[in-house]
């Protein structure tokens, strides 16, 4: 497990040395401040996994580095001590977005546990926004289909690799099924009760990719104005999915090699190295050797990334792949849309295994789709699927029939 950095804020020397000793025996990293002006400066430039802050601190008071914590980092968890029998004061805390009170005189034990839950609720905020996201994109966790002898080496080596930390590189057409794959790799890995992250190096700029990847602190660049933890953090204990990683500028190639060979990052506009443990699995429908070789992708990082390299074959080279695929997306179909059982015909089936699917599994889910809607009754025609595929076995009229394609 990773350390988690505590920001301790205390202005009793005992106490605060108590504490100290205490979390660091639990396995926290503690920072210490004992004022809360400069606590407050802290946590607008530096990002931690919890604060525990006195309510009373000479000068200054909790509340102060409270609210100052709730602007620029608000999905850390802030943990106020009040005083005995200073009700008022700790709700004006919890009313102040605290997320939760402990009233002196503190057991560090009890401490601990507060800081232990501040620290899970906020990584179980981080997995449901996660996971809606992946809802409203559909993703869900389908099985994968593997009728081919290709697809079942894939599967393979899929279950080989997933038992190790090992990083992997999946290549492969566009729709052959790389994100299942690397999701099939997470699932089955030890890490599967961690977070599975996404990201599409091909779908931001170098500035916003290097950002979303390793974090920011606030003010680092305009429009920064919260501190921000990175994937590769939000990822640590689970896995990082690098999609289209040939999308990235050299610049941000030299940081994700040092990220992946010394498991340290640098949040932008910080210099202090942190430590991530996130499993990296990354994919491209490029020709990785041919970028190398043009000087496009650095050779270091090839290298780096392909410890476990898994290509999947385009459909068109695992046909007996085609009709299994389109039967259960014709299945999953149904079951969303709750229509009765339909199935295709002769025709329709010898379409489907006569075309090249250019665009692999997705172009054959989509057009299940279509002719699901397409069909006037409970069988799928041929002339039902997109012309394209449907031209393969009825021949238009004046026109020789096409075999492929
Ligand atoms: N073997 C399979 N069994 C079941 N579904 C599959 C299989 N392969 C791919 N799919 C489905 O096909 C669609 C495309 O797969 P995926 O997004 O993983 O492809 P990809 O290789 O990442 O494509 P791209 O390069 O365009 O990002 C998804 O809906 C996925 O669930
Ligand atoms: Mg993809």
């Amino acid at each position: 497990m990773d350390e988690k950095r505590i920001l301790l804020v205390e202005d009793d020397p005992a106490q605060a040395a108590l504490f100290s000793l205490e979390l660091k025996r639990r396995g926290f990293l503690v920072e210490s401040e004992t004022r809360a002006a400069a606590a407050a400066a802290r946590v607008e430039k530096e990002i931690f996994d919890a604060v525990v802050t006195d309510l009373r601190l000479g000068a200054g008071d909790g509340l102060q580095v409270l609210a100052a914590a709730r602007a620029s980092q608000p999905e850390t968890g802030v943990i106020v001590i009040t005083g005995h029998g200073s009700i008022d004061t700790a709700v004006a805390a919890m009313k102040a977005g605290a997320f939760d009170y402990l009233t002196k005189p503190v057991e560090p034990e009890e401490l601990a546990l507060a800081l232990r839950k501040s620290i899970e609720h906020r990584d179980l905020l981080g997995e449901v926004r996660r996971l809606r996201a992946e809802l409203k994109e559909g993703l869900g966790f389908s099985r994968i289909v593997s009728a081919s002898a290709a697809m079942r080496r894939v599967l393979a080596l899929v279950a080989k690799v997933a038992a190790t930390d090992a990083t992997v590189l999946v290549t492969g057409e566009s729709g052959t099924g790389k994100e299942l794959v690397a999701r099939a790799i997470h699932e089955n890995s030890p890490r599967r009760d961690g977070s599975f992250v996404a990201l599409n190096c091909g779908a931001l700029p170098e500035g916003l990719l290097e950002s979303e990847l390793f974090g920011h602190v606030k003010g680092s660049f305009t429009g920064a104005d919260r501190n921000k933890r990175g994937l590769f953090e939000e990822a640590s204990g689970g896995t990082l999915f690098l999609d289209e990683v040939t999308e990235t500028t050299p610049g941000l190639q030299v940081k994700l090699l040092r990220a992946l060979q010394e498991g340290e990052i640098r949040r932008v506009g910080d210099n202090h190295p942190i430590k991530v443990s996130a499993r990296v699995v990354a994919a491209s429908n490029r020709d990785l050797r041919k970028l190398v070789a043009e000087g496009k992708f650095r050779e270091d990082l090839y290298y780096r990334l392909k410890v476990f390299p898994i290509e999947i074959p385009p459909l068109r080279e695992r046909i007996e792949d085609v009709l299994p695929l389109a039967e259960s997306f014709l299945k999953k179909a149904r079951v969303r849309t709750g229509s009765p059982g339909s199935q295709f015909s002769p025709d329709a089936v010898r379409a489907l295994g006569a075309y090249a699917w250019p665009g692999n599994v997705r172009e054959l889910e989509h057009a299940v789709e279509r002719a699901l809607i397409m069909a006037a009754g409970p069988q799928i025609e041929a002339g039902d699927l997109p012309p394209e595929i449907a031209a393969g076995v009825s021949p238009a009229p004046a026109r020789k029939p096409r075999r492929k394609r």
